[in-house]
């Protein structure tokens, strides 16, 4: 009998965010669709205001203030993570899925010592004894290569560097051994070379400990070095989903190929996204049709007013625009008429 494929480790079905606005809803999130398995990494990227924090608090149910979850499917490990308890959800927070937000410098309570701020994660879900616990805040500031641990661990977050203070955002995040870890820009604050040794040890920590990454980034850079998959948003939409390397080297969706085209070095994929004519939009006034209509150099009629639909374009690479379903359409009649 052949073997069943193993279920994704994370599966997200048209997941919708909005806030009130006078008698309706505006989205900031609008359908977002993916899968995730275990142990892989998915670079989200996209223009600021695309809503890829938005995704980011979602994904561990914790939107942001004035935002709420309105429709949809986060299906994590089997369960529906929109379907269970608060309770629930806190303590599969401390276990099994992990954030570091986007600004994990101001993240660390300042009055707390580094020790406590691990070590709390399995004091608390774990019920490990203190003296244990604190034990592991040593190793996992050993495993983020802090140097000195020993002494480090009683220190507070001022007596840190930024770069220090980033690794320690690290350890609180891996205090569990989470089985998905959702990061946030996690560089941003930092200096570039710090940035790369950070993504390396994320690298490095990914394989040791195994868990699945969604790694929000403007740095299609980041992307190409650290990422297996891209979902690149655009008005909180996924308007291209497929593996790093082939989203780069042959993009399908027009907001695609103009973050691509404008990227200022010949290899492509080095740098914070380019700056590409016009404004996205806000979500309280959504163009009609594609969101992408009023800046795309490919727009037709029926952009204005269709919402284009997600097309496969390739292997696992899904594009949502009217282009891609029309270059697509005499495929499959073709397919339908063989
Ligand atoms: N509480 C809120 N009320 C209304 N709009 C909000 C709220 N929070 C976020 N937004 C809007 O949602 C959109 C997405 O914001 P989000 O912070 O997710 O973007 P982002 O892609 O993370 O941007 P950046 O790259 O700047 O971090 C933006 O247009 C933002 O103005
Ligand atoms: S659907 Fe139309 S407007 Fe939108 S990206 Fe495609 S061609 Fe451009
Ligand atoms: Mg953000």
């Amino acid at each position: 009998m052949a073997a069943q494929p193993r279920p994704p480790l994370l599966q997200v079905e048209d997941l919708e965010v909005s806030f009130a606005l006078g008698r309706g809803r505006a989205r900031v999130l609008d359908g977002v669709r993916f899968t995730l398995d275990a142990g892989a990494t998915l670079g989200v990227v996209g223009e600021s205001g695309s809503g890829k924090s938005t995704l980011a608090a979602a994904l561990a149910r914790l939107p942001q203030a004035g935002l709420a979850i309105t429709g949809g499917r986060i299906v994590f490990e089997g369960q529906d993570l929109l379907r269970i308890s608060e309770a629930q959800m806190r303590a599969l927070r401390g276990q099994r899925i992990a954030t570091i937000l986007q600004d994990p410098l101001h993240s660390l309570n300042p009055l707390l010592r580094i020790g406590t701020q691990i070590a709390e994660t399995p004091m608390v879900h774990e019920r490990l004894p203190r003296a244990q616990a604190w034990q592991r805040a040593r190793e996992l500031l050993a495993a983020v290569r802090i140097a000195n641990p020993e002494a480090r661990v009683r220190e507070y977050p001022h007596q840190l560097s930024g770069g220090m203070r980033q690794r320690v955002a690290g350890a609180i995040a891996l205090a569990c051994a989470p089985r998905l870890l959702i990061a946030d820009e996690p560089t941003t604050a930092l200096d570039p070379t710090v940035q790369v040794q950070y993504l390396q040890l994320l690298k490095d920590l990914q394989r040791t400990h195994g868990f699945a990454l969604v790694l929000i980034t403007h740095d299609l850079g980041i992307v190409a070095r650290v990422c297996d998959r891209v979902a690149v948003m655009y008005a909180g939409r996924i308007v291209e989903l497929g593996a790093t390397a082939q989203v780069l080297r042959a993009a399908a969706h027009p907001y695609t190929q103009a973050l691509m085209a404008s990227l200022p070095t010949a290899a492509g994929v080095a740098g914070s996204l380019p700056a590409i004519p016009g404004q996205p939009p806000d979500p309280a006034l959504p163009p009609g049709g594609c969101a992408f209509h009023p800046r795309c150099a490919q727009v037709m009629p029926r952009c204005r007013s269709e919402r284009p639909p997600d097309v496969t374009v390739g292997p696992a690479h899904l594009s949502a625009c009217w282009l891609n379903a029309e270059a697509a359409r005499p495929a499959a009649a073709a397919e339908r008429s063989t």
